[in-house]
């Protein structure tokens, strides 16, 4: 994966066209965050079913209400599709590609971390050879990438972006820099929680499956509304990950565990693929 392929959707663009959008509070926010929630917390109270997904027409996250889909998928022959899609074999990624810190001649600033786990079927069997990708910030903030103008510096030794193929057992493992909390332009002041991306391959590109990863106890998460786009906190607490001493290792790196549930009613929050942040 080249450094000039690496292209994540960004915020900025559409905060850019909407300068009124940086003008609202996070008090406004959070309120309508709240007022959601409330509704949301009532309906489980009545009966209905916990929601597992994120709403994709969140309004405190502003630009998900112009974008988000409003018509039904198509859906398209998967035997027909698969055929000019690519697959993935154990040749076609590195063991390497999973380290983070070693693509430049230095090591990166930051607080080398290892974030393992396992992907699991909704019937917690382990979904092997499965591709998984990564991209983050840095340990400052910051994308490589052209649309992001954050004030913050670009580490020459980190690119911020990794893969894997899943083991026999579903396990990925990944050496990384604890990427930081970085501003973006949804309403004033607004930060996102430290996060990784993660995509998941499936088969074909047509199972693609994009979420996000979080760090325990970001003081953040009350105030995000992509975050809080999942109306439940079990479907919350799902993408974030647990400090794990078995996975730190004697200095070298702290570590986290994180496994993704690909279907079921535990699954993890997948979002929709137009809304990278
Ligand atoms: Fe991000």
């Amino acid at each position: 994966m080249s450094q000039e392929s690496f292209e994540p959707v960004g915020e900025e663009t559409f905060a850019r066209l909407d300068p009124a959008a940086t003008a609202e509070s996070q008090e406004r926010i959070s309120g309508e965050i709240a007022s959601i929630h409330g509704v949301y917390q009532e309906s489980v109270s009545d009966g209905a079913g916990a929601e597992t997904q994120p709403r994709v027409d969140f309004a405190p996250y502003r630009s998900s209400l112009l974008r988000h889909p409003t018509k039904n998928l198509h859906h398209a022959d998967p035997e027909t599709i698969e055929l000019y899609s690519p697959a993935f074999g154990q040749r076609d990624v590195h063991p390497l590609e999973a380290d983070l810190t070693i693509q430049h001649n230095g090591e990166p600033i930051g607080e080398r971390i290892v974030v393992a786990g396992r992907v699991l079927d909704g019937d917690g069997r382990p979904v092997a050879g499965q591709l998984i990708e990564v991209w983050q910030a840095n340990a400052a903030g910051r994308y490589i990438h052209k649309r992001d103008q954050h004030p913050a510096p670009i580490d020459p030794n980190f690119t911020g972006v990794g893969r894997a193929l899943t083991g026999p057992n579903g396990e990925y493992r990944f050496t990384t820099i604890k990427p930081a909390p970085y501003p973006w332009k949804n309403h004033r002041n607004a930060w996102r929680p430290a996060h990784i991306h993660f995509s998941l391959f499936g088969t074909d590109f047509t199972q693609r499956m994009i979420t996000q990863m979080y760090f325990p106890g970001d003081p953040l998460f009350s105030l995000d509304p992509i975050y809080q786009s999942i109306t439940d906190q079990r479907a919350r607490d799902r993408l974030v990950a647990s400090y794990d001493h078995a996975v730190t290792s004697h200095e070298w790196a702290t570590g986290y565990s994180w496994d993704i549930v690909l279907t079921g009613s535990n699954r993890t929050w997948m979002e929709n693929e137009e809304e990278e942040h």
